[in-house]
């Protein structure tokens, strides 16, 4: 009984109390410690150790096959570990039983790369569809936590369109706004502003930021976009031969000597210098 008052609380959105949780957060939203993952004899991850407080965004990143989505699949249990733990929210997700673990993963939002809408159901009905799993709401409470959900995106009326009708930018917002729909604890997110044009970007990025700030989400995203990360990383994690090369806030790690860490910074560095100009277009002032 005392958990389905819970649920209800979560519903009419306890966001607010949450994030007054998060600033003194006891438990962090990930802890992975020691993790291995093989696929097959393969050892893609050999020894990682994250740990993700609340209310930090934190990147993943890594060139490509160095095992970043991996990471994630095992922080979003989709994977389970070789060797090692993964905590999330402070319960280890392989030990309960299918109960406890949906219960848990319905404390989480999973952005997918491309989005992954449901092409059969407007973007109200896929927004609602995390919610469909709590216990019944009321249609009317539904629609309004879907078109708040939508107005934070910046979807406001939008609701009605199909997938197919939406430019990509709009796809990405339509599939943050359900990730976000049952106000996660934990946002996960696989490269949110790939394909998007830099203004689009941007304002995704200040999405993110503003969501963390706001509801005290801890959000762990994989991005290869430089601009993106300087703007909204609390603190990265670099990948490098199944192990992390790197870690802390973007200033500790590009001071490490690491071949792809400097190979990632140098390159940025390289094939930035259109992009700072058309950055303080986009937002006059930047960096503060
Ligand atoms: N289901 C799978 N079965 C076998 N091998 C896999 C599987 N998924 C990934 N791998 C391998 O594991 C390695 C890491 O893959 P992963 O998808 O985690 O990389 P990534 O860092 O996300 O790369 P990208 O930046 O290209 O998305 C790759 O070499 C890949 O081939
Ligand atoms: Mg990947």
């Amino acid at each position: 009984m005392g958990m389905a008052i819970d649920d209800a609380a979560g519903v009419s959105g306890s966001a607010t109390q949450r994030a007054q949780a998060g600033v003194s957060g006891r438990v962090p939203a990930v802890e992975v410690a020691a993790l291995v993952a093989r696929y097959g004899s393969r050892t893609v991850l050999d020894g990682v150790d994250v740990t993700i407080p609340r209310g930090e965004i934190h990147v993943v990143l890594g060139g490509s096959g160095s095992g970043k989505s991996t990471l994630l699949k095992h922080m979003i249990g989709l994977l389970e570990p070789s060797a090692g733990q993964v905590r999330l929210l402070g319960e280890e997700l392989h030990q309960g039983g299918e109960g406890a673990r949906e219960a848990l993963l319905s404390r989480i939002g999973v952005l997918f790369q491309g989005g992954a809408l449901l092409e059969s159901l407007d973007v109200a009905g896929n927004v609602a569809l995390p919610l469909s799993t709590r216990a019944a709401a009321p249609a009317e409470v539904v629609a309004e936590l879907v078109r708040v959900k939508l107005e934070l995106v910046g979807l406001t009326g939008k609701g009605h369109l199909y997938p197919r009708e939406l430019s990509g930018g709009m796809r990405k917002r339509a599939a943050l706004a359900r990730a976000i729909a049952a106000d996660p604890e934990v946002l996960f997110c696989d490269e949110p502003g790939a394909g998007l044009d830099p203004i689009s970007a941007a304002a995704l990025d200040d999405l993110l930021r503003s969501l963390c700030q706001r509801f005290g989400m801890a959000i762990v995203l994989i991005s290869h976009e430089l601009t993106s990360i300087r703007a909204i990383a609390d603190r990265v994690t670099m990948l490098a031969d199944g192990k992390v090369c790197a870690q802390g806030t973007l200033a500790e790690v590009q001071r490490v000597d690491h071949p792809f860490v400097r190979d990632f910074f140098g390159r940025a560095r390289d094939a930035g210098s259109a992009a700072p100009s058309l950055w303080q277009r986009v937002r006059p002032g930047y960096p503060p």
